[in-house]
């Protein structure tokens, strides 16, 4: 019998003054007792926070003065803008982009978006982008040995309709590893981006699947430091939702203000 080595080539493989998972795990616990702490001293912290040195890569482009106010009627002259009429309905299903069927799990992902009294958010455009079921994004950047799926590029788009609700059928994404620490794995996750009425109200945001056993290792999930805020963060499994022989279901909502809103990237932040 022949042994197969299943291991990535040399090359890829992390520095050796790259921290390991087990230190990168230990920081994420100190610096969420250090959050605890902090806050039971009275001061009021965000729901993440911009300087978690467990996410080595935010260290430098996190920000550290106050955010430029912007005149959004400026902005507007500028900026990317749609219409009612850009967005075609197909648009919301990844899976009949390409000639044939994307491989991995068919899956439908819906929910309202909301704000934090519960009235629906109508007319927002909701677009997604995310790795296929291999765990691989087309994007240059993305050059790991796993294959791309010539039948699935991996972003949608769908308006919400007057009860704030949008639907997206596409294949359930993979992990996929990155370069923060030594054997770094993202848990399956897809991204959202929520539009607002301009350019200046645009929100990110990512979803991601239900027991994923990554989790607790994942120093991006991890900025959010209470449990009850990452947990908003996992799709819900809906067995109401799943289609007989076609997909499985997941519902995701999202609430964009107040106390109970999704927890939203900072600018320039996701990997
Ligand atoms: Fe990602």
């Amino acid at each position: 019998m022949t042994a197969h080595a299943a291991v990535a080539p040399e090359k890829l493989l992390a520095a050796p003054d790259q921290a390991s998972q087990r230190e990168i795990s230990a920081e994420i616990g100190e610096l969420h007792a250090q959050l605890r702490r902090r806050e039971q001293a009275g001061e009021s912290i965000r729901p993440t926070v911009f300087d978690f040195p467990a996410y080595r890569s935010s260290i430098l482009r996190h920000p550290t003065k106050n955010l430029r106010l912007v005149d959004p009627e400026t902005v507007e002259l500028f900026s990317p803008a749609f219409g009612q009429r850009d967005v075609a309905a197909i648009e919301s299903d990844l899976t009949v982009q390409h000639a044939g069927q994307p491989l991995g799990e068919r899956t439908i992902v819906s929910g309202r978006v909301t704000d934090s009294w519960g009235r629906p958010v109508a007319n927002q455009l909701v677009e997604i982008w995310q790795a296929n079921s291999a765990g691989r994004y087309i994007h240059q950047r993305d050059q790991h040995p796993a294959p791309l799926d010539p039948n699935f590029t991996g972003a949608g788009r769908a308006i919400t309709d007057e009860a704030g609700e949008y639907t997206f059928v596409t294949i359930k994404p993979g992990p996929y590893p990155w370069k923060n620490h030594a054997n770094a794995w993202r848990p399956a996750h897809i991204h959202f981006s929520v539009f607002g009425s301009s350019f200046t109200q645009r929100l990110v945001t990512q979803m991601y699947f239900p027991g994923d056993p990554l989790f607790a290792l994942d120093p991006i999930f991890n900025t959010i430091w209470r449990p009850q805020d990452r947990d908003s963060l996992i799709g819900v499994y809906d067995h109401d939702l799943t289609s007989p022989e076609w997909a499985t279901g997941y519902r995701f909502d999202i609430v964009v203000d107040g106390p109970d809103a999704t927890w939203f990237e900072p600018e320039n932040e996701g990997e």
